[in-house]
């Protein structure tokens, strides 16, 4: 039997989501903030969308530096997500106290973290207000991954790179690798 709710105070029955690090350099500083509502928008010209809140410390650095990069993270990095996603660049230097690893762009001043299996470049290309948040377009100018991590197709390898995904209220999980199914509709 369906269960009906229409009071949506807590709307979150779309997860579980991949988590990544969203930031940029800005000031002279760098933040970033976990981010789990983010999508591909489009493959020509490749463009990639991340949802902040207005809100969020971080949304003055994607706004100001005008691009940002989104860091996916493993499922070993949860503590990280946690880390970045429930205390504010407004209170501390997350990157300085979390020790977080960064490497250059290698097309935009705003740097990578170094930990995550896949980052993209992005230069900002459009904002939009969708009530409380901000989806940010970016133009995907490079992608940085780590060697093993995709096959010739660009799958994802999920038995040596288990995903991050966020289920909400602070719960993680990963993929099973062993459910892997390419699946193809009969003529
Ligand atoms: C797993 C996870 C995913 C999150 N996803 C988003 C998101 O997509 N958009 C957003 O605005 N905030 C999201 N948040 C909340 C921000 O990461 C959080 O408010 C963070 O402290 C903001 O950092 P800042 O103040 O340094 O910008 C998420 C938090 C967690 C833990």
């Amino acid at each position: 039997m369906k269960k009906v709710v229409t009071r949506l105070e807590t709307f979150q029955y779309f997860y579980p989501y991949t988590v990544a690090l969203v930031g940029a350099l800005w000031n002279g500083r760098v933040n970033f903030l976990s981010c789990a509502w983010h999508t591909a928008l489009s493959f020509q010209p490749p463009l990639f969308g991340v949802l902040v809140a207005k809100k969020r410390f971080s949304h003055q650095f994607l706004t100001g530096a005008g691009e940002f990069t989104v860091n996916f993270l493993g499922y070993g990095q949860s503590k990280l997500s946690a880390r970045m996603g429930r205390t504010s660049g407004r209170d501390r230097d997350k990157v300085k106290d979390f020790k977080v690893a960064l490497a250059p762009a290698v097309s935009i001043a705003s740097p990578v973290v170094a930990e995550a299996y896949v980052s993209l470049e992005c230069k900002l290309a459009e904002v939009r207000t969708f009530g409380d948040h901000d989806l940010f377009v970016g133009e995907v100018l490079a992608v940085q991954h780590d060697g093993g991590a995709f096959d010739s197709q660009g799958v994802l390898d999920t038995r040596n790179y288990p995903p991050l995904l966020y289920l909400g209220s602070d719960f993680y999980i990963t993929a099973k690798p062993e459910t892997l199914a390419r699946v193809l509709p009969d003529d």
